[in-house]
């Protein structure tokens, strides 16, 4: 896929973060966008943002994590663009807790959303992209899908399992008109974590390597120190964007991404122990990507 002009995307999880600023870049690159979120009033503020542009949109309010309402989405993005070229499986959640303490509606909750909800989404509008003369399927794992930290046992089930799915669709669609690629980003500074549910259990490391957290601080200082310290959500789906173009299938974002992959690649069992070292001057190398990408809708 040369550029997005005159293409259409579906976009999950549109109401915030990178999928909010998916939505805005591919808009300013001329693609009519079908935007989706579980919250109708973030969703309406991806809206106003991408008005500026002028490309047909759609919004979808539709809880992915609910099998029953991913033919309904299906039917109404097609009634409303006729065909679709991209699909951005970006929705996700995450919920910290040791796994003792992990009730199991909130483990299958997770799961529902982060795994069974890209699964069924892939399912549904795979046989239309196969009949674009070049479609893409964008996967949203996580360095959490190559990594593992405690407190996050559902999160790295899902999103291993979302890396294993879409490596194994992209061999499977190879040399064909679909590009399959799976996305892997570090730290970026959203309101991931402070929308999580958290159980405090007395061993309460979270998000360990990614960001200094320690157990002292509330659950709501936790999400603002980690949404105020990552890369800007806008530069994150910028780089995601033109992972597409490239074809690369699989997408790593930001430095610190790739620092932990090569350190878990490079020693297995101790990888978790050499970030607090190998991190720190990524981490400096970071602040001047926390700003927003200039000339693009802004957040109000
Ligand atoms: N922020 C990070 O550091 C980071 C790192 C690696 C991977 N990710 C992944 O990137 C993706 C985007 O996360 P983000 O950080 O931009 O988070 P975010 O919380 O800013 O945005 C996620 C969006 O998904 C929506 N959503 C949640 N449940 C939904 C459901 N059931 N149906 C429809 N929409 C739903 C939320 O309302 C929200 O608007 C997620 O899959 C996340 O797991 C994030």
């Amino acid at each position: 896929m040369e550029n997005f002009q005159n293409k259409t995307a579906v976009i999950t999880g549109a109401g915030s973060g990178m999928g909010r600023y998916l939505s805005v870049l591919l808009a300013k690159a001329g693609c009519n966008v079908a935007i989706c979120d579980i919250d109708e009033d973030s969703l309406v503020k991806t809206s106003e943002m991408i008005s500026q542009y002028n490309v047909a949109s759609s919004q979808h309010v539709v809880d992915i994590g609910n099998k029953e309402k991913i033919d309904e989405f299906y039917e109404n993005v097609m009634a409303h663009h006729e065909s679709v070229d991209l699909v951005f499986n970006n929705a996700g959640i995450t919920v910290v807790s040791d796994f003792e303490n992990l009730e199991e509606k909130d483990w299958d909750r997770v799961i529902d959303i982060n795994f069974h909800g890209v699964i069924n989404i892939s399912r549904k509008f795979l046989p239309h992209l196969r009949s674009r003369p070049e479609g893409a399927l964008i996967n949203t794992s996580s360095i959490f899908g190559m990594v593992a930290v405690p407190n996050q046992s559902v999160y790295h089930a899902a999103k291993f399992a979302v890396r294993g799915f879409t490596e194994s669709l992209a061999k499977e669609m190879k040399d064909t008109n679909l590009q399959v690629h799976s996305v892997h980003p570090g730290h970026i500074g959203t309101n991931i974590l402070a929308k999580a549910k958290r159980i405090r259990s007395g061993n309460d490391q979270v998000a360990s390597g990614l960001v200094s957290l320690n157990s002292e601080m509330t659950d709501k200082e936790e999400g603002e120190i980690f949404r105020d310290n990552g890369m800007h959500p806008s530069r994150a789906a910028k780089i995601i964007l033109e992972g597409v173009i490239r074809k690369n299938s699989r997408i790593l974002v930001g430095l610190d991404a790739k620092v932990m992959d090569l350190t878990q690649r490079l020693f297995p069992n101790h990888y978790q122990k050499l970030w607090p070292l190998v991190l720190v001057p990524v981490f400096a190398f970071r602040r001047n990507l926390r700003k927003p990408l200039p000339g693009i809708a802004q957040e109000s």
